[in-house]
């Protein structure tokens, strides 16, 4: 056979599709102008190849969708609920699980139960919701990722690791009284997509335990993690995929988890809890906000895709391919001579816009332009990590603090696109590669004051300014 070695073949074939729109150059140009040149204002039928989100973008199984024709939407106690809570807690071991509608709602609920006003949570990053759910319950969001993670091109296999140092430091220092939390995200969606590993966890299981601080997991890509643990940490190569993503559970004292990741379905998440007088705390409030605890804003049809899709997600053929997949689409880009972050993650791909940009100074948001030239060239959607997304900005919205990066990503929804619309996206980028002095910086219009990202309205810099500006 004359195939690529590195190719694995996906163990599924497609059932049922969808159209994608393709438009021409003129009416992308529209779309977007139209748009205040922000991609999250874009609709879906103006968009060839959406990698905005991994996040509830993912196809259904046709196991998922006869599970889901036996949803009970029985108000409380249905059936539907009872086959979504004796999977998860098989695969967790957590006593208690509530379900939520989404990450985000788990996140509200657990913080505002647990953490007091004025303490601090640590992570080894904070997904962004994560963040502004701890502040929105008075606490200090801080993050302590390792120091490996600040070398993009380092190919060190666990760049989404906490540092263990400064994790102690904490601890063991003046504020250490203050720590109300500890949350490992696994995979570390913030810092490109990197793997946590199960020697990093049990660390920081220990740390907690000695100074009584709770340790959870925002386990949004537990599947992920757990295969790239597999592939990369020897002590757990004979393990399965699943039996490493239990043993992660096991270590912490509890997890939030949305899973419209690794869930395989458009929505639903879930806490889950050892502690009982937590728990109690945690459902009354969920019962207040969310729906009672054997639904949590999920319909029955919700948890029987989901109680398939979590059997689904675990197994070992379809995580290698999807991983061989993402791993292809970064040789493509890398081949190209567009520098990602290394080594490839699973969920997703981090373009290093700065490197590829580098007539762009941070206040032209590199990202941002590489992101919309992708839109304009190919009719691809992706989100800037970068300037425009993480940096601070005065009243007359002029970049005051960079981001440390100037990121793209390019988020891999699962089963969806083939290997070909990937080899088109990296083409896409190929072309863009190859005279990138076209790519225009943008301003800010108008922004809010919360929320940048998804509201902000832009402009290209024209030509002759973005001259007159690097001459000045
Ligand atoms: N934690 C992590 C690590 C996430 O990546 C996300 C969502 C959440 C929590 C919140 O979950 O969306 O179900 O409320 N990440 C999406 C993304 C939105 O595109 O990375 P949610």
């Amino acid at each position: 056979m004359q195939m690529d070695p590195r190719t694995i073949l996906p163990p599924y074939r497609i059932k049922v599709v969808e159209p994608i729109p393709f438009l021409s150059a003129e009416e992308r140009q529209r779309a977007l102008a139209e748009a205040g040149y922000n991609p999250f204002n874009l609709r879906a039928d103006q968009i060839t190849i959406d990698l905005l989100s991994d996040s509830g973008t993912g196809a259904t199984s046709a196991a998922q969708e006869a599970a889901a024709a036996l949803g009970d939407e029985s108000y409380a106690g249905a059936r539907s609920w009872f086959r979504f809570r004796d999977e998860v807690v098989d695969l967790t071991g957590y006593p208690h699980i509530l379900p939520v509608h989404q990450g985000r709602a788990g996140e509200r609920i657990l913080f505002t139960s647990l953490l007091k006003p004025g303490q601090i949570c640590i992570s080894n990053t904070h997904f962004d919701t994560t963040h502004a759910n701890v502040e929105l319950a008075g606490a200090e969001p801080r993050d302590l990722p390792c120091p490996e993670a600040a070398d993009l091109d380092s190919v060190e296999p666990f760049k989404g690791n906490i540092d263990l140092d400064a994790l102690e430091r904490t601890l063991t220092g003046p504020e250490g009284h203050r720590v109300g939390l500890v949350l490992m995200t696994i995979t570390n969606n913030g810092l490109g997509a990197q793997p946590v590993s199960m020697a990093n966890l049990e660390a920081v299981r220990e740390l907690c335990r000695r100074h009584h601080v709770p340790f959870f997991l925002d386990a949004a890509r537990f599947a992920e993690n757990a295969w790239l643990v597999s592939q990369r940490e020897s002590a757990y190569s004979d393990w399965t995929p699943r039996q490493i993503a239990t043993r992660a559970f096991q270590l912490a004292d509890g997890c939030l988890v949305s899973l419209k990741k690794d869930g395989l379905s458009a929505i639903g998440g879930f806490i889950g809890l050892r502690d009982d007088d937590l728990h109690a705390v945690c459902e009354a409030n969920l019962i207040a906000s969310e729906g009672f605890s054997t639904y949590g804003g999920l319909a029955g049809h919700d948890l029987e895709r989901l109680a398939q899709g979590i059997r689904e997600v675990v197994d070992p053929a379809y995580l290698r391919a999807r991983a061989a997949s993402t791993a292809r689409l970064a040789r493509l880009i890398n081949d190209a001579g567009v520098a990602t972050v290394q080594p490839a993650g699973i969920h997703g791909l981090y373009l290093n816009a700065a490197r590829l940009l580098p007539h762009l100074s941070p206040r032209d948001f590199p990202g941002h332009s590489l992101g919309c030239q992708l839109y304009l060239d190919g009719g691809i959607r992706c989100a800037e990590v970068g300037s425009l997304y993480l940096g601070t900005v005065d009243d007359q919205h002029q970049l005051v603090t960079p981001a440390p990066f100037e990121l793209v990503r390019l988020a891999i929804p699962r089963r969806v696109y083939t290997d070909t619309h990937l080899e088109y996206v990296a083409a896409v980028l190929a072309d863009i590669a190859k005279d990138p002095e076209r790519v225009r910086g943008y301003r800010i219009v108008s922004a809010p004051r919360l929320l940048r990202p998804f509201k902000v309205i832009l402009e290209p810099v024209t030509a002759t300014e973005g001259a007159a500006a690097t001459d000045a």
